[in-house]
């Protein structure tokens, strides 16, 4: 059991900043705040000791860092593999035995299934050999599609010894939406399951994998069985997992990979109709994910950490994946939901297992609160230690009730900022170093430089709210481009303030000198329940509907999720009703997937257009969010706002 932290509240002027305890500060892997002066003096010198101390390298590179931006490179001449850091290099210690992964399932399908480090190295040696023995081979790309079973990390782990790069796509993704992820990638092999289960119930993934590989130039899929349920089966390209695995050898030798050479893509939503593959290269992102792990949840050896990512998003990437294994943690990977069997559950598998540091969403957050406290009454959540947040911002009150009833207010709250694109995180306050801010993620991570600037691109002091960006030297993590779309790269992050600094596309404030308060994003990414997802992207996916004339998708606040889609939509012909309003959900469901429904579909007559006929969306956003109309004078067609007013329930309170 973790003993009791003890808080040091300041006086009032800063009323409500925590500061970690002495106690903590000695555990800590890093306690002294002189570490971000020294890092910043020399980030190169600072990011190639960690590279050095925190990984094992074939080969030390020739320079640690180069730039020609929009491009830069670390590590330059280095080589490196993955998986041998994330697992043949335990089992040569005592870690050999140590659990890595503990797989929870759901409760009629209990016991877990524990791997050890041990375990892990012979799954992934293996299922290495049986890519191969489908012919890929360096560089060639795999699709991974797979709900929260330990296969994906093997899947994972076993394209990084090969050099293949991975382009997992989240299980609860449609047939579509793998499908433009594998073209986009011409990936050579899939692997998938036959299902898994959700609340009781088998879902079926096979049939969506198999409309998905279809006309794709994908020759092979191998096929994990889960649940075994019914699949359809299409001889000489579909495998069984287990099959291939009994004929496989038990070791494959790691590709000796340059640092720069790629690890994974992984497709995210940016501002238009289509995902961009996101890429990440070898040396620098494990170097990042590595220290982030380390430093960020201060995991020792006997730690339990739980992040509770989907492995579809990149948090699952760097937190299930490449950061707790690279440094030997044990973790926790769930395959159910939290309400199964009831609201209990997560509480429940803490006590189990003794988790110590968590690490979840805000909206989940919001979602237990609703729940009550008596579910967390029920059981002994004492062993955890640190509490995590990430994906979105968090309010005070989720903050305050996480650090009062779950972590009975022993626990700092490290709020991760970070993106897909960015690889680790990079902004949050250190356990041992603090402070922890309500609403407030923190300080830059060593090495790493950001600043707030107007729209000019003047650095904003305290309290101006303003843009997040990067400067030079970027993170080591950082993405090095999007695949098959250089003008996309230069556009997205390059473009806003000439090539000196990454715009990160948030909006930001400094609140205490070097602390970053994020308030979300400045573009037309959604942060739905923490999932990213692109206004356009459903708005393409509404647009395809027989019915639907037009269609423009705003955010509008959501209580438990953050942010939620809504749809305004003007039909062809034929009247609104309940059932066309589900037939839509449905549809947007089919195209994109569950987590894209859209909350409210609003019919409309019209919608407010510019004289040269485009929606303007700023009006609809000021709907959606019940914030002043401002300047409706360039409408063409101002009469549809009152309309428009009365079908949202818009209440003008300023
Ligand atoms: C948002 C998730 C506030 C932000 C790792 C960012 C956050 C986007 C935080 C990236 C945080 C992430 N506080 N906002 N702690 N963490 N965000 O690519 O808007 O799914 O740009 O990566 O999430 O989302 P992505």
């Amino acid at each position: 059991m973790t003993e009791a932290v003890k808080w040091v509240v300041e006086d009032a002027k800063e009323k409500g900043i925590l500061w970690p305890s002495d106690e903590l500060k000695r555990k800590a892997w890093v306690s002294d705040e002189s570490i971000y002066e020294l890092a910043d003096k020399d980030p190169v010198t600072f990011w190639a000791t960690r590279a050095r101390v925190g990984l094992d390298w074939y080969k030390e590179w020739d320079k640690a860092y180069e730039e020609k931006l929009p491009y830069f490179k670390w590590f330059i001449g280095g080589k490196l593999n993955a998986c041998y850091n994330c697992v043949d290099r335990h089992i040569k210690t005592w870690r050999r035995n140590k659990a890595a992964i503990i797989g929870v399932r759901e409760p009629f399908d209990e016991p877990s299934r524990t791997l050890t480090y041990y375990d892990l190295y012979r799954e992934v040696n293996k299922f290495a050999n049986v890519l191969k023995s489908l012919g890929i081979k360096k560089g060639d790309r795999v699709s991974i599609y797979l709900p929260m079973i330990p296969e994906a990390q093997i899947a994972m782990l076993a394209c990084a010894r090969i050099g293949a790069p991975h382009s997992v796509v989240f299980s609860a993704f449609s047939a579509e939406s793998l499908k433009d992820r594998i073209m986009d990638a011409d990936s050579k092999a899939l692997v998938t399951c036959d299902g898994y289960y959700r609340r009781g119930h088998p879902v079926n993934l096979k049939n969506n994998a198999d409309e998905a590989v279809n006309g794709t130039s994908v020759k092979d899929v191998v096929v994990f069985k889960r649940t075994g349920q019914e699949v359809n089966w299409v001889e000489a390209r579909d495998h069984w997992w287990h099959e291939l695995m009994a004929k496989a050898d038990l070791y494959c030798e790691p590709e000796v990979m340059d640092s720069e050479d790629v690890l994974y893509i992984l497709y995210t939503s940016g501002t238009t109709g289509k995902p961009k593959g996101v890429i990440h290269t070898t040396g620098g992102y494990l170097t990042q994910a590595y220290w982030t792990t380390k430093w960020d949840f201060d995991l020792h050896d006997d730690d339990v950490f739980w992040c509770t990512s989907d492995i579809g998003w990149v948090t699952g990437h760097t937190y299930n994946v490449y950061g707790p294994l690279s440094v030997g943690a044990t973790q926790i990977f769930y395959e159910g939901a939290p309400d199964y069997p009831d609201r209990g559950r997560v509480w429940q598998i803490i006590e189990k297992y003794g988790v110590t540091v968590f690490y979840t969403a805000p909206t989940m957050i919001r979602m237990v609160m609703g729940w009550g406290e008596e579910w967390l009454e029920k059981y002994d959540l004492s062993t955890l230690r640190l509490l995590a947040t990430v994906g979105e911002p968090i309010n005070r009150d989720a903050w305050m009730w996480y650090f009062e009833k779950i972590g009975g207010k022993r626990c700092p709250i490290i709020d991760t900022w970070w993106q897909t694109e960015t690889g680790g995180t990079l902004i949050n306050a250190l356990p041992g170093i603090g402070p922890f801010i309500p609403t407030v993620a923190g300080r830059s991570f060593p090495g790493t430089r950001h600043e707030v600037l107007d729209e000019e691109g003047k650095s904003l002091g305290i309290d101006k709210g303003g843009y997040l960006v990067q400067k030079s030297p970027f993170g080591p993590g950082m993405l090095r481009g999007i695949y098959k779309n250089p003008d996309m790269y230069q556009e997205n992050y390059w473009s806003q303030y000439g090539n000196g600094a990454y715009f990160t596309s948030d909006g930001a404030r400094l609140v205490k000198k070097d602390n970053f308060r994020l308030t979300g994003r400045v573009d037309d990414v959604m942060k739905v329940a923490g999932h990213r997802l692109s206004t356009a992207e459903v708005e393409n996916a509404i647009g395809g509907h027989d019915a639907v004339a037009e269609c423009a998708v705003v955010s509008a606040p959501h209580k438990i999720k953050g942010e939620t889609p809504w749809a305004f939509v003007r039909l062809k012909s034929g009247e609104p009703s309940d059932e066309l309003t589900k037939e839509i959900m449905d549809h947007v469901v089919k195209v994109l997937g569950p987590t894209c429904r859209p909350d409210r579909i609003i019919f409309a007559k019209a919608v407010p257009r510019t004289r040269s006929g485009k929606i303007m969306r700023r009006i609809l956003k000021s709907l959606a969010k019940d914030e002043p109309i401002g300047d409706i004078a360039t409408i063409e067609n101002p009469e549809c706002v009152e309309e428009l007013k009365k079908l949202v329930g818009y209440k003008e309170t300023t």
